[in-house]
């Protein structure tokens, strides 16, 4: 006579519990959403794998440029401390611009270049060499996409005579 009404209270406590297992459960779900929202999206220095990554395109990059047949004539003259200097100081350049912990040492920009007479035609040969570092260095496609818009704000600073 009395097993009934226990019963019955055995199966509303396994519902009970059963709902606040489900609740609490996807309560943690939504914190976590809210979390995984409160996250900051990583900087393009961070995803590209820090200052080792931007240190290695650099030298690839430079690499290139004073070897180059028609760009690396800019670079005759320089010794081999001041093509460090030029190395570090693009290192840190673009280590800030993406993101990083590094304080800029360059001059400006139009002032650094204002003179050399750099060319359309030059600048896409850098463009050209930086691209293809990035590739050779397996930077992320993503990466690479933002890392040559950043480069490419900088032309109206480093180009003076547009045309070949
Ligand atoms: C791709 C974008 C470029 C960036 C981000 C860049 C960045 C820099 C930086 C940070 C410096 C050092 C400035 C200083 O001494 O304080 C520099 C110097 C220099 N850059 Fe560029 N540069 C770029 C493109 C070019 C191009 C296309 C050329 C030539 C074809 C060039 C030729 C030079 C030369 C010759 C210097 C040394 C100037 C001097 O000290 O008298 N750069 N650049």
């Amino acid at each position: 006579m009395f097993q009934r009404p226990s019963v019955l209270r055995q199966l509303f406590r396994l519902l009970c519990l059963g709902c606040i297992l489900f609740l609490g459960n996807w309560g943690g779900a939504v914190t976590h959403q809210y979390v995984a929202q409160a996250v900051e999206p990583q900087s393009l220095y961070e995803r590209l794998g820090g200052y080792d990554t931007i240190s290695e395109i650099i030298d690839e990059f430079l690499k290139k440029m004073f070897a180059d047949p028609q760009v690396g004539r800019y670079f005759i003259g320089m010794g081999t401390d001041t093509r460090e200097q030029l190395r570090q100081k693009n290192k840190l350049l673009m280590c800030k611009n993406t993101g990083g912990p590094c304080k800029i040492i360059n001059r400006d920009m139009k002032l650094t270049h204002g003179g050399l007479g750099i060319t359309d035609s030059d600048w896409h040969v850098a463009v050209t060499h930086l691209a293809t570092t990035l590739k050779t260095l397996n930077v992320g496609e993503e990466e690479q996409k933002e890392l040559l818009q950043l480069i490419t704000s900088l032309k109206e600073y480093i180009v003076e005579h547009p045309g070949p």
